[in-house]
């Protein structure tokens, strides 16, 4: 039977860190479904699902078995729906465990089949957020280095003064 992994996240927008864990994941599942978050009880995305989903999509051309889809509502159901062994989230330092902790006992409680799987990203990417990200771009940093070139145009086009 086939072993299918949901990554799950805002990606807004998605960053090498992103790309990093999604490659690793590819090679443990024989597939993986990039489950991005369509709105977030926590977050205001500056990009909306569309865009989201079309940096991912052209970022990820070259990658096999790996699919990018909308979710909205529970993550459990997304992944209950899609028949998923597993969730995967990227472990960058000691300070995202506490949530990640948290999010994945809720998970579980939520639906006692789920296991949720930890990657961590390469160390050049251990510091890098989605947050960061757009700081930097904000105040006209180059963010060359740490998202894939359709991100850095959009990020320039937003943010052009
Ligand atoms: N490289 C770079 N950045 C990374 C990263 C990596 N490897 N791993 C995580 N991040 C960043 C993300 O970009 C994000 O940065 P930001 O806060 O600057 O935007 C941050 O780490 C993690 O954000 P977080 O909000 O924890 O998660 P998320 O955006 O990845 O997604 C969901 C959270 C969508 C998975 C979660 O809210 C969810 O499941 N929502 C659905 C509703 C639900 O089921 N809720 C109940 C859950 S118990």
């Amino acid at each position: 039977m086939k072993k299918i992994g949901v990554y799950p996240g805002t990606f807004d927008p998605i960053t090498n860190g992103h790309l990093d864990v999604i490659k690793r994941a590819l090679k443990i599942f024989d597939e993986l479904i990039v489950a991005v978050a369509i709105s977030s009880y926590k977050k205001k995305p500056i990009f909306n699902i569309q865009e989201r989903i079309n940096f991912i999509e052209e970022s990820t051309k070259e990658l096999d078995n790996l699919k990018i889809e909308a979710f909205d509502g529970l993550l459990v159901k997304f992944v209950k729906q899609k028949g998923a062994v597993a969730i995967v989230r990227g472990l960058r330092a000691v300070s995202d465990y506490e949530f990640e902790l948290q999010l994945a006992h809720a998970n579980r409680r939520l639906f006692k089949d789920i296991e949720t799987v930890f990657l961590m990203p390469s160390e050049e990417y251990s510091f890098l957020s989605s947050s960061l990200v757009k700081e930097i771009a904000y105040f006209g940093g180059s963010v060359r280095t740490l998202v894939p070139p359709i991100v850095e145009k959009a990020l320039k086009q937003k943010f052009q003064k």
